[in-house]
């Protein structure tokens, strides 16, 4: 999966606006129409005001899913990542994407290691009022980072544009040695806006889930990335 993640266009549907009864078929609707992971919403209830599933759902899902070599982009929005690794990596997570505001803001080192040695890959989130420079520290330990467009909590919220410089200085700061994903408000209206700032990990969650053909919503997203990706 590694080479995969290297800064290739990439969209991961978003399963918090799938039917979430069904998660299962749901998955293999959006697998089956060109997803490149399942972007998985864990939300505690504390670090946003808003709850989601956590460890017993996903492992599951990798369960039902045993046929399908799916990569699952887990966004934990939660107060304490450091107390899910373990119980992530068991249930099946291949990407492990915690928040920088976590814990203070303390060094976040030992944790990106803890989830490295569990085999995972790890990323790191930023809020839309955190500055960028709060992941420089860990950049080289990092698969990717994560640039909130919305308010981490909910989704169908709308695209914030400003957030478009955080990814234009990482983008140029790291080239590409580091995967930059943007999550919240992704569609076709904002996709250019978004791919152009140098983001190549695309979570979209109406936008592919409520889609007449859901197909068509990622190839269409994914080749704008692919355009845009040229240009960098
Ligand atoms: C918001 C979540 C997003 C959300 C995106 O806290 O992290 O992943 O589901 O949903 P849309 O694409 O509908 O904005
Ligand atoms: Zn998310």
């Amino acid at each position: 999966m590694a080479d995969k993640m290297a800064c290739v266009a990439q969209i991961g549907p978003s399963l918090l606006a799938s039917d979430m009864s069904d998660l299962a078929n749901e998955s293999r609707r959006v697998l089956k129409a060109g997803a490149d992971n399942l972007h998985l919403d864990v939300m505690d209830g504390h670090f946003v005001p808003n709850l989601t599933f956590g460890a017993p759902i996903i492992a599951s899902l990798r369960k039902n899913l045993a046929d399908e070599s799916v990569v699952f982009d887990v966004h934990l929005m939660v107060t304490h990542p450091q107390q899910w690794v373990d119980d992530m990596a068991a249930a099946g997570a291949n990407i492990f994407t915690f928040h920088v505001e976590v814990n203070d803001g303390g060094d976040h080192t030992e944790l990106i290691n803890k989830i490295k040695e569990k085999g995972m890959k790890v990323g790191l989130a930023i809020k839309p009022g955190t500055p960028v420079d709060s992941v420089y520290p860990y950049l080289s330990l990092l698969d990717l980072v994560l640039v909130m467009t919305v308010e981490p909590g909910f989704g169908g919220q709308k695209f914030q544009p400003a957030m478009m410089d955080k990814v234009k200085t990482l983008r140029k700061k790291c080239g590409n040695s580091v995967n930059i994903q943007v999550d919240g408000g992704l569609s076709m209206d904002t996709i250019d806006t978004a791919a152009e700032a140098g983001a190549n990990m695309i979570v979209a969650g109406s936008s592919v889930f409520k889609a007449r053909d859901p197909a068509v919503m990622i190839n269409s997203l994914k080749e704008r990335v692919e355009v845009a990706a040229a240009k960098w």
